[in-house]
């Protein structure tokens, strides 16, 4: 694979190999997507049709709505104190937090107990967040370090799927890292690079892995769940951590790019394109868990939507619109929940500080 397109970013990649020498995907991924002046989330608008990808709450209002019916049904089964801690995680142009945000909105005393705090790192898109929400009082955070005490209910859609993974193969001498480096072409090329997985990665791992097959590990990803975890099992509340990937640990390649709503080398495009990976839900339970949180689930996307009435609140929504808008809306609930669509790949997992059994969940 050879990186042919020319950017700020790739240049700056080329002279950081020749300098230092092939670097992890994981070092590759992180600047692509957050290098300061030339990331992929500080200097792009990534979301809807005239970006590079498009999320849930893009789609439509209704999962953002019925994330906020969750939330609130949380704040009244677990008879939540004031205040409440409301935490978005990677929260994109704002509009999953805007819908909560409204469904809440019909409970004013939860609203009047409500703080509410965004996790963001990129400036421009907390930028695009503050416009999207200037109707609430909202704190922005670089962590979750500094979100005051009292239960905390939050959300992370799609946020783990960007960050940070390290790939290793498996070869006739063991677990290898797969790097970055450049070929005889000085273009950029993967290859297999000196680093070795811990045989206690390993031993977690538990698999059946033939020759040539690649694991993937994201030690940014188990980092966040723990704090996430902690934070749950300190102040109570709960969390979900919505996204794309496999329920158990798996080998296979998954780190792929996205431009405009199409494929790409991982290697082309560099701080341009969408580099994602699919997330283990089994490592972010591990390590909710090993916080003493504990985990529910993962289930699919549409089976968590449709139990909190997907298509009961897609039929009140589309009530007295025109055909055509009715239509979109039925286009958008089968987008959200088919199988063949978000509904299986995607997947919902919930963390609570005791063993409750949070609806959908106890199914
Ligand atoms: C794929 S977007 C998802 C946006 C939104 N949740 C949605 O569903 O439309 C990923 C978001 O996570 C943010 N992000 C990436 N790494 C982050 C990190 N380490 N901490 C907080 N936010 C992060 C990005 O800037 C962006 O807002």
């Amino acid at each position: 694979m050879t990186g042919t397109v020319t950017t700020p970013l790739l240049a700056k990649i080329k002279q950081h190999i020749a300098d230092h020498g092939p670097m992890t995907i994981a070092q590759y991924m992180n600047l692509c997507l957050s290098d300061p002046k030339h990331g992929y989330y500080m200097t792009q608008q990534p979301f809807g049709t005239k970006g590079d990808f498009t999320t849930a709450p893009e789609i439509s209002q209704l999962f953002g709505e019925l994330i906020g019916a969750w939330l609130l049904h949380q704040w009244i089964s677990q008879d939540l104190k004031d205040p409440i801690q409301l935490v978005e995680i990677g929260p994109g142009r704002g509009t999953l937090m805007k819908d909560i945000l409204r469904v809440i909105s019909l409970r004013p005393q939860m609203l009047a107990q409500t703080q509410i705090h965004l996790v963001e790192t990129s400036p421009s898109l907390r930028k695009v967040q503050k416009k999207q929400l200037k109707a609430y009082e909202i704190k922005w955070h670089d962590n979750l370090q500094n979100i005051p005490k009292g239960p905390t209910l939050l959300v992370a859609n799609e946020l783990f799927d960007a960050l940070p993974i390290h790939q290793y193969q498996l070869t006739d001498t063991g677990w290898r890292e797969r790097c970055v480096g450049l070929n005889d072409d000085q273009e950029l090329a993967i290859g297999i690079g000196s680093g070795t997985l811990s045989p206690v990665d390993v031993a977690k791992a538990n698999l059946q892995a033939k020759l040539g097959d690649t694991l993937e590990v994201s030690p940014a990803s188990n980092a966040i769940a723990s704090s996430i975890a902690q934070r749950i099992k300190e102040n109570g509340g709960a969390a979900l951590v919505i996204d794309y990937g496999y329920s158990k640990t798996a080998t296979g390649d998954s780190f792929q790019a996205m431009k405009s709503h199409e494929y790409v080398s991982v290697l082309e495009h560099c701080g341009e394109a969408d580099l994602t990976a699919h997330v283990n839900f089994q490592a972010l339970a591990n390590a909710a868990k090993a916080e003493g949180a504990h985990a529910h689930g993962p289930i699919g996307q549409g089976d968590f939507l449709l139990a909190l009435g997907l298509l009961e609140r897609a039929g009140q929504l589309g009530a007295g619109k025109s055909t055509l808008d009715q239509d979109q809306i039925r286009k958008d609930v089968e987008r959200l929940a088919a199988p063949d669509k978000m509904g299986t790949l995607f997947k919902v997992l919930c963390l609570t500080a005791s063993a409750i059994q949070p609806i959908p969940f106890n199914s």
